[in-house]
């Protein structure tokens, strides 16, 4: 499959990307800065650039599955969260139905509530209104929800539930691995799950659900 990776110069999406490029998919690389192209680049990977803020169809045409994997992050505004994390995610939607892209794997996050009180509540209200959209849409959707993100080493080895509430730490390398493996299991079409690091090896977790 060629498969978008929006945000493709994040830490966890470039480890995704990277993932892709070693194994069966076609990755292509969306960024909004072409200083990034040159990574992607060493890759072999394609890039398009496209601005999560703006119209994105010409990324989106030709591809057979988006993984979403932007954030407006932590550093920026409130504004920034709804622009990016809700009404740029439900852009990509968007350009997924009009151009045939029926396969859509969201990074989202656990705790998300559109009524969320929690002290990052704006952000959490915004995933939650994304991943809500992605619910309602005719869409082949699987939503990942890790928790608090960390550059330890990937094992292999998580923990899933379909409980989306919780507490808990995930390696970007394991979520990386999730998110590429739910490409190939068709059983985690419709579905929407916790991810956290675990014991179980990913691949037994996964075909659990
Ligand atoms: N951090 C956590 O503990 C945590 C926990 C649970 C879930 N999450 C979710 O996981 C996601 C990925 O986390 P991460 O740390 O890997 O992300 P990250 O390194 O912050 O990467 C986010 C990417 O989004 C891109 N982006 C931002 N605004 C954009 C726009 N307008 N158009 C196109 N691309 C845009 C950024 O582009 P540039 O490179 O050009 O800046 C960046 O590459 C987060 O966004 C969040 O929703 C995070």
């Amino acid at each position: 499959m060629k498969v978008l990776v929006i945000g493709a110069n994040g830490n966890t999406a470039t480890r995704v990307v990277r993932r892709l490029a070693e194994g069966s998919h076609d990755p292509v690389a969306m960024i909004r800065n072409p200083v990034h192209r040159d990574k992607f680049d060493k890759l072999c990977v394609p890039t398009v650039l496209a601005d999560l803020e703006y119209p994105i169809d010409h990324a989106v045409q030709g591809c057979d599955a988006i993984i979403f994997a932007a954030g407006s992050g932590g550093k920026t505004g409130k504004d920034k969260t709804v622009l990016i994390d809700h009404i740029g995610a439900i852009r990509t939607m968007v350009a997924a139905q009009v151009h045939g892209v029926r396969r859509y794997i969201m990074l989202s996050s656990i705790n998300n509530d559109i009524n969320s009180q929690s002290p990052i509540a704006h952000y959490h209200r915004a995933k939650a209104h994304a991943d809500n959209h992605l619910v309602g849409t005719d869409l082949d959707y699987t939503i990942v929800c890790p928790g608090g993100l960390t550059d330890e080493p990937g094992t292999d080895l998580v923990s899933v539930s379909l409980k989306l509430q919780g507490k808990g730490m995930t390696s970007r390398e394991n979520l990386a691995a999730a998110l590429v493996a739910c490409l190939d299991l068709d059983l985690s079409i419709g579905k929407s799950f916790s991810l956290l690091d675990g014991d179980m090896p990913t691949a037994d977790a996964l075909s659990a659900l």
